[in-house]
């Protein structure tokens, strides 16, 4: 068994926080595990608690019509949550959650070494970053460490306010962008350093 799928076997089985007793299913990451990226999200909403797969609901059309403007197959890419069970009624996860949950996805970009991770909407960054207000930072590019971070809205966001899909599609289309500067080893601009 490779490592991905170890950890999905894991993520099935695990009962380590209280999301466990209201889940119908665990949504472990799904994708490439070669991807240059990994998109995180919250945590699985009602459609990805049935189907066990991540973004497969509202937001996750979303996101793959963003894929595919900016001509890229989903397939070919790595998705996944900070949690990866239903929190009831959708509430955010709390930190306990978070921080319990934190292992799973610490070893998919362990194992996967994107040169981006997407960081879809506000927990996602507060999770990761610490960082709080995203309509204000999407857009940009962070460094932390030796990760570069790529900020953009919650593809949910964009179901109720038709304003944002071309913000949340532009952004996906300056993501693909940058990693392909990336890719042929030229110098993209940093927007915020993270010193610690
Ligand atoms: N919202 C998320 O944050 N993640 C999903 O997988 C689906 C909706
Ligand atoms: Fe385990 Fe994460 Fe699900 Fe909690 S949310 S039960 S830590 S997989």
């Amino acid at each position: 068994m490779n490592r991905l799928e170890e950890i999905k076997q894991n993520v099935i089985k695990c009962t380590k926080c209280e999301l466990c007793k209201t889940r119908t299913n665990s949504v472990p990451g799904k994708g490439n595990f070669q991807s240059e990226v990994i998109f995180i999200g919250e945590a699985p909403g009602r459609n990805e608690d049935k189907n066990a797969e991540p973004f497969v609901g509202a937001a996750g059309k979303k996101l793959s019509a963003a894929l595919e403007l900016a001509d890229v197959r989903r397939e070919d890419v790595y998705i996944t949550n900070i949690v990866k069970c239903r929190p009831p009624n959708n509430r955010v996860p709390n930190t306990l959650e978070r921080d319990t949950c934190k292992e799973y996805l610490k070893e998919e970009i362990t194992i996967i070494k994107p040169k981006i991770i997407c960081v879809l909407g506000n927990t996602a960054f507060n999770s990761l970053l610490g960082g709080s207000e995203i309509t204000k930072y999407r857009g940009k590019l962070v460094k932390k460490g030796n990760q570069l971070y790529f900020l953009t809205i919650h593809p949910a966001a964009t179901i109720y306010n038709q304003e944002l899909i071309s913000t949340l599609n532009n952004d996906i289309k300056k993501l693909f962008s940058l990693i392909r500067e990336l890719k042929n080893n030229n110098i993209v601009s940093v927007d915020i350093e993270y010193t610690s």
